[in-house]
């Protein structure tokens, strides 16, 4: 614990120049687990994701009876000796896709009984989303508050198939489901308002498992035993995100991503950037278990202001607090509503952004669903915090980079849960002078 509470000095930078490996996509890994554990073959991937929230998948597949090797950064999962009832609480951690995933998993399994909890942000976190849509299935979930948060109680039983309409566009509902009608009697049919993350779907289809895709909805049969395969992982675009800022922030940067995942439902912040004036090339473009992927070299910039509303949303929504950062250096105003789910991510990284961010001296409104940010203005030093929500630390840390004095970031390891080398990595690259005026 006192790890996760340390404190992190970042001083401003005058370019970042030089060749970064992104880690091993969380998304991606988590689900390589999760479906490895529904096979005799079992899954290996290499360049699964080193942070905790993949770890903590890891550690309650195995708990449950399956099969797990690790080795670096190498994972294989298999069936085992099949998902059984375990005698302890599974803990995902902070992580909730495992907690949502494991609900899926789990609901369908007959006979076995598990608990599963988590950390305290998530325990704060809706679990309802997930627990209502499995009950109309059949599924026996309860827990506190009636199933809305974590502890959940999950008795195992035989499914019922069904179509469902996601009230939220959410890839971890929607995952949770798909996994359910994997092992349930009937198909299952998810319909999504706006499209998100599809990498089950893809994931699915590269292991030769029927699936249908047909507009916005997506249907998946009962399945006994999946095929196994053997891939790499992408990069996490999600973590590349905060040196795309960076570089396109400090005017002399010069500074190439290698091997970063480019599934276009996962790069909307691209498309946003490019839209402010970002400098970014894409090279090497090439396929990693059915997922694209490719080489990014971005060079500083000067960025326009943006509107970014609902509909832009799930395809940048862990992007949205370093898109904040760039907002608050761009020429203009910047909108950014439509995206209240951020207020129940590992923190309410509505309103943490608005308040690191004001610390360090930008010009923003806050919203029930996002900010108002007066661009254009140079960011000081100062002391802010991460609420101990990695992405929150990531994103302020970019904010020091480009502020005009030391930036102390209050809880900074927390980085860990999905990017552990993150300030090791960012020393690597970081020019030291002058900061850019
Ligand atoms: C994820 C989906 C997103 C995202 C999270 C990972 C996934 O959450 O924010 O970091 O792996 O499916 P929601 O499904 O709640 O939008």
């Amino acid at each position: 614990m006192s790890q996760r509470l340390s404190k992190s000095r970042v001083l401003p930078a005058r370019s970042i120049r030089g060749e970064i490996r992104i880690p091993g996509d969380k998304s991606l890994s988590h689900r390589a687990g999760f479906l490895g554990a529904l096979s005799t073959q079992g899954i290996e991937v290499t360049n699964f994701s080193p942070g905790a929230d993949c770890a903590s998948t890891l550690a309650c597949l195995e708990q449950l009876g399956c099969d797990v090797a690790r080795e670096g950064d190498r994972v294989k999962v298999s069936r085992g000796r099949g998902i059984r009832e375990t005698e302890g609480t599974l803990d995902a951690g902070n992580s909730g896709t495992t907690a949502r995933l494991m609900c899926g998993l789990l609901a369908g399994i007959p006979g076995a009984f598990s608990v599963i909890s988590g950390d305290e942000s998530l325990r704060r976190r809706p679990m309802s989303r997930v627990v209502d849509p499995l009950r109309t299935l059949g599924a026996r979930i309860d827990g506190r508050d009636g199933g809305r948060c974590l502890p959940l109680s999950i008795r195992g039983t035989r499914l019922c198939g069904g179509n469902y309409l996601l009230p939220v566009p959410s890839a971890q509902i929607k995952t949770a489901l798909l996994l359910a009608g994997l092992s349930a009697q009937g198909s299952v049919t998810v319909t999504e308002p706006v499209p998100t993350r599809d990498h089950t779907e893809i994931m699915l289809e590269y292991l030769g498992v029927p699936i249908r895709r047909e507009g916005s909805s997506i249907t998946v049969y009962p399945f006994e035993d999946l095929p196994g395969g053997s891939w790499r992982i992408p990069g996490d675009f999600s973590s590349a995100a905060f040196w795309i800022v960076a570089a396109a922030l400090l005017p002399d940067s010069d500074l190439i991503l290698r091997d970063v995942g480019l599934n276009p439902t996962r790069t909307g912040m691209l498309d946003i950037l490019r839209r402010m004036g970002l400098n970014v090339q894409i090279g090497s473009p090439s396929l990693s278990g059915g997922e694209k992927m490719g080489d990014l070299r971005v060079k500083g910039t000067g960025l326009a202001a943006v509107s970014i509303d609902a509909e832009n949303v799930p395809a940048l929504v862990d992007e949205l607090p370093v898109l904040a950062v760039a907002a608050t250096r761009a020429e203009g105003v910047t909108e950014i509503r439509g995206a209240g789910e951020l207020r129940v991510k590992e923190c309410d990284r509505i309103s943490s952004m608005t308040e690191g961010l004001r610390a360090l001296g930008a010009d923003l409104d806050e919203h029930d669903d996002g900010w108002t940010i007066r661009g254009g203005r140079k960011l000081h030093g100062g002391s802010v915090s991460s609420y101990g929500d990695h992405r929150i630390a990531m994103a302020l840390a970019i904010a020091g980079l480009a502020a005009d004095g030391p930036v102390e970031i209050d809880d900074a390891a927390c980085v860990s849960i999905s990017y552990p080398g993150f300030f090791d990595q960012l020393a690597a690259v970081v020019q030291r002078g002058e900061s850019p005026g």
